[in-house]
């Protein structure tokens, strides 16, 4: 079936739930966004519109037409996909699931789009687990392109392929996970990176601006073109278990997250949210950055697509 699923309801209008829906919106989907919590729903039309003028600016209004706001859960009874983007509580999300299983059509497609909670835990809180998937999307979620869909035991196949058929309809690049594991993929990745940049500033290697810069502009503008197994490749795969031998051992490999990151959250220093984590942050200078990184990573995601079907 290559038809994309045409109703969705996201579940939490946060961060990630305002750009799923912003997205898909965007894309002539029918889209219910619902959240219970007080100011929630008027937050999240805000998001969207700086969202949607950032990148599909003559679409603004249609799209935000196709997006009904509401507070109960019972809004998503007539849709065929369902993305959940509560906070990161398996007991929350598992105790959602088992009311949408109650209230939705037994052909409803469960989505998660949890940051790394195992989809078999959430999954078996649900009657239909061979319609039930992770699909980890990327912040800002209407703008980066991939997503991570994870099956979980039960998962059938036409339901993976009628998730995947659905993000692609939407511009999205969709990668299957084959195996249910802590963090999938990127997270994995990710967190092995930060857990080496957090520890180099706690030893005082370098300052937060020297750190990232080596980062953006060393590995990070070329792994937008060579993941890192293509680029040991293109080194050498004896270059790089010459390194690994002498190097691995010296590395960061703390099984807990380390002092500093503790102090931070202890002290209330959680970043550009609260003003002050290992950079300081005015409203405005956090408002400038959201604005302008949404619409360069937009910028980028075109020309590297444009790339890839050219090659
Ligand atoms: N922020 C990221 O970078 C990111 C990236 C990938 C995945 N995720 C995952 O996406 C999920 C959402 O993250 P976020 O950053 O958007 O969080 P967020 O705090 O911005 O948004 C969560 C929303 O859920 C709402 N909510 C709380 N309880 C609810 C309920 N019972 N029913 C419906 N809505 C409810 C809240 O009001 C809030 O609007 C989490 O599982 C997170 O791990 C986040």
């Amino acid at each position: 079936m290559d038809t994309p699923l045409k109703n969705l309801a996201i579940i939490g209008a946060g961060a990630m739930g305002s750009g799923i829906a912003a997205l898909f919106a965007s894309k002539g989907l029918n889209i219910v966004l619902i959240d219970p919590m007080p100011g929630a729903l008027d937050r999240a039309m805000a998001t969207i519109d700086r969202q949607l003028n950032v990148y599909a600016p003559g679409n603004v209004q249609q799209a935000i037409d196709r997006i009904r706001f509401e507070p109960g859960l019972e809004a998503a009874a007539s849709c065929d996909l369902v993305i959940e983007a509560v906070p990161e509580n398996l007991d929350l999300k598992r105790d959602l699931f088992a009311k949408l299983d109650a209230i939705c059509p037994a052909h409803t497609v469960f989505a998660t789009n949890t940051s790394g909670l195992s989809i078999n835990a959430i999954a078996s809180a649900v009657t239909r687990r061979d319609r039930f998937v992770g699909t980890h999307f990327f912040t800002p979620a209407d703008v980066i392109p991939l997503v991570e869909v994870i099956r979980n035991d039960d998962t059938s196949e036409a339901t993976v392929n009628q998730v995947m058929v659905t993000l692609r309809f939407a511009g999205k690049r969709p990668v299957l996970v084959r195996q249910d594991i802590p963090g999938f993929i990127a997270n994995r990745i990710q967190h092995a990176l930060a857990r080496e940049a957090i520890s180099l500033l706690e030893k005082g290697v370098a300052s937060a601006e020297d750190i990232d810069e080596v980062v953006k502009w060393s590995l990070g503008i070329r792994l937008a073109l060579s993941g890192p197994l293509e680029q040991r490749d293109m080194n050498g795969i004896d270059v790089h278990y010459a390194i690994a031998s002498y190097l691995y051992k010296d590395l960061e490999n703390r099984t807990e997250p380390s002092d500093l990151l503790k102090s931070k959250v202890d002290s209330g220093q959680l970043g550009a949210k609260s003003g002050q984590g290992f950079y300081t942050w005015s409203p405005e200078r956090r408002e400038r950055v959201l604005r302008e990184k949404s619409a360069t990573l937009g910028e980028l995601a075109e020309f590297l697509n444009r790339k890839a079907s050219d090659a």
